[in-house]
């Protein structure tokens, strides 16, 4: 028997840029996000005679898969497993594919080893492989902070249904992993301890703006912090440039709708995506002009999502139909 779970990669509106000294994968500051609802990871699970993990239909060599399994396996019986995960979007160019990845994975593993981990547990060996991924465990509004650094729900997706719209500005892998550039920006970058210090304060104030759903706010202190994690990035040795001339395009037009009174800011992490964050009603606004920005591959728009779960009985059919088709397998 499979099991089948899925789950949505997460935004971060304060970043994670940098990891603590020491073992478990700490991130060295807080950060907080908002988990999508369009964007989906499924996975599916089921034993073997020895371990095998396909990605989108291909058999994939990947360490931190591997080390995942090894880590679970340091505290709970986990048998070898076939895996199969399937993204419904491209993988590792910036929309964060390894937090689903992760969160999925882990969750599938629980559920179909009986291994009863609670939602904080599993948040905890997400984040072990990937930090973002502790955050989309859970969904809505996601805090990750220490001194226990898994993901915590802060508002869940009906309490400020935000839209968030994608403009897919290039289709490919990014060029530096997030772990490589994570330990270039701490190595080299002068501005280093001030992010961290100054990203400490800013997840505090954005923790009380979204209790207060001050939406003019948060969009000044979001895009604050993704500015000032380029900056980092930029200010490493050699520098990391994760926008193209589109990604830059998309932001000014994003400022220029802000001007003129739309409810939107713009947020990038490591690769050229710009998501743009709004209310509801100006998603359509926002998605056609970013669809008119030259070098706009694509525009995706999405309501922010649940975090990573089993599937239902009902729907395992549908998931596995998924992944089949992904491998290229008939029904
Ligand atoms: O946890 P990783 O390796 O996926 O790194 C995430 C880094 C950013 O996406 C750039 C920022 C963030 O907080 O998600």
């Amino acid at each position: 028997m499979a099991t089948v779970t899925r789950a949505h990669p997460n935004i971060a509106l304060i970043k994670y840029w940098g990891k603590a000294a020491g073992e478990g994968n700490v991130p060295a500051t807080p950060s907080l996000s908002i988990t999508l609802d369009a964007l989906t990871t499924t996975t599916e699970v089921s034993d073997a005679d020895t371990d095998i993990f396909e990605l989108d239909g291909r058999p994939v060599a990947d360490t931190k898969v591997t080390e995942c399994l090894a880590n679970l396996r340091r505290r709970f019986p986990v048998p070898p497993l076939h895996i199969r995960s399937h993204n419904n979007f491209p993988t590792a160019a910036g929309l964060a594919s390894s937090a689903s990845g992760f969160a999925a994975l882990v969750t599938a593993i629980d559920a179909h080893c009986d291994l009863g981990m609670t939602a904080q547990a599993r948040s905890d060996y997400a984040r072990q492989a990937s930090g973002s991924a502790a955050r989309s465990i859970f969904g809505g509004f996601v805090a990750l902070r220490g001194p226990n650094w898994h993901g915590e729900m802060l508002a869940a997706p009906a309490d400020w249904p935000l839209k968030v719209v994608i403009a897919i500005a290039a289709a490919e892998a990014k060029a530096v992993s997030s772990s490589e550039g994570m330990k270039r920006s701490a190595a080299t970058s002068p501005y280093y301890p001030s992010w961290v210090t100054s990203t400490a304060q800013d997840f505090d104030v954005a923790v009380t703006l979204v209790a207060n759903r001050d939406f003019t706010g948060l969009a000044e202190l979001a895009e604050f912090s993704c500015l000032k994690m380029h900056g980092l990035m930029l200010s490493s040795r050699p520098g990391l440039i994760y926008w193209n001339p589109t990604t830059l395009a998309c932001m000014h037009r994003i400022r220029e709708l802000r001007d003129s009174g739309l409810p939107v800011f713009f947020t990038m992490d490591a690769g050229p995506q710009v998501k743009a964050v709004c209310l509801p009603k100006a998603a359509p606004e926002v998605a056609a002009a970013l669809a008119d920005v030259g070098g706009v591959h694509e525009v995706l728009v999405s309501g922010l999502g649940d975090g990573a779960a089993p599937k239902t009985k009902a729907d395992t059919k549908a998931a596995t139909q998924a992944v089949n088709k992904a491998a290229g397998k008939s029904q």
